[in-house]
């Protein structure tokens, strides 16, 4: 299975989780972005002042992977406001046409509690189920043993 791996990450939590997935698939990894510099306490705010908003920015993937060329697709982002955040939720609504047959939803959070139900909401901004959806807390916690296990079930 060719496998490309996708990430935005602030604060480097989710490029950790999906750096250490592309390794355990053998798959590519791209950034993608919406080319705003939200590093520090500004950037915090700009990403709150973001997820309250109704629209969505645009998002590109520096380096232009060739989508059609992957069977699948890993997709991190990490939780914002109580949910997935607007970035990937932006990517899957800009790309869900482009993107292979098989996605995957990786989110990250410093919650206790899991965010699943959220990330199974995500399928329908996809337009359809998604293979697989994990949820990782980031907040004094390896995540590498779930992470092991998720790779090992696909
Ligand atoms: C604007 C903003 C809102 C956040 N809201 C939540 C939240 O509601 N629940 C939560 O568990 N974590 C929340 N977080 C924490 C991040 O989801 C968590 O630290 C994540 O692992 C960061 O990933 P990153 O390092 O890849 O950016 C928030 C972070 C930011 C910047």
């Amino acid at each position: 299975m060719k496998t490309l791996c996708l990430y935005y990450s602030r604060t480097g939590h989710t490029k950790k989780a999906m750096e250490q997935l592309a390794e355990l698939t053998g798959g590519d990894l791209y950034e993608y972005t919406d080319g705003k510099d939200r590093r520090g306490v500004i950037g915090y705010l700009g990403a709150c002042l973001d997820s309250m908003k109704k629209s969505y920015p645009k998002i590109t993937i520096p380096g232009n992977p060739d989508m059609a060329s992957y069977d699948r697709v890993m997709i991190g982002m990490p939780v914002w406001a109580e949910g997935p955040g607007v970035i990937g939720r932006a990517l899957i609504r800009q790309y869900k046409d482009k993107l292979p047959e098989d996605v995957y939803f990786v989110v990250t959070h410093m919650a206790k509690t899991d965010y699943m139900k959220k990330i199974r909401a995500l399928d329908t901004l996809l337009g359809r189920p998604a293979k697989g959806h994990l949820s990782l807390r980031t907040k004094d916690h390896d995540f590498t043993e779930e992470i092991n296990t998720f790779a090992a079930n696909l």
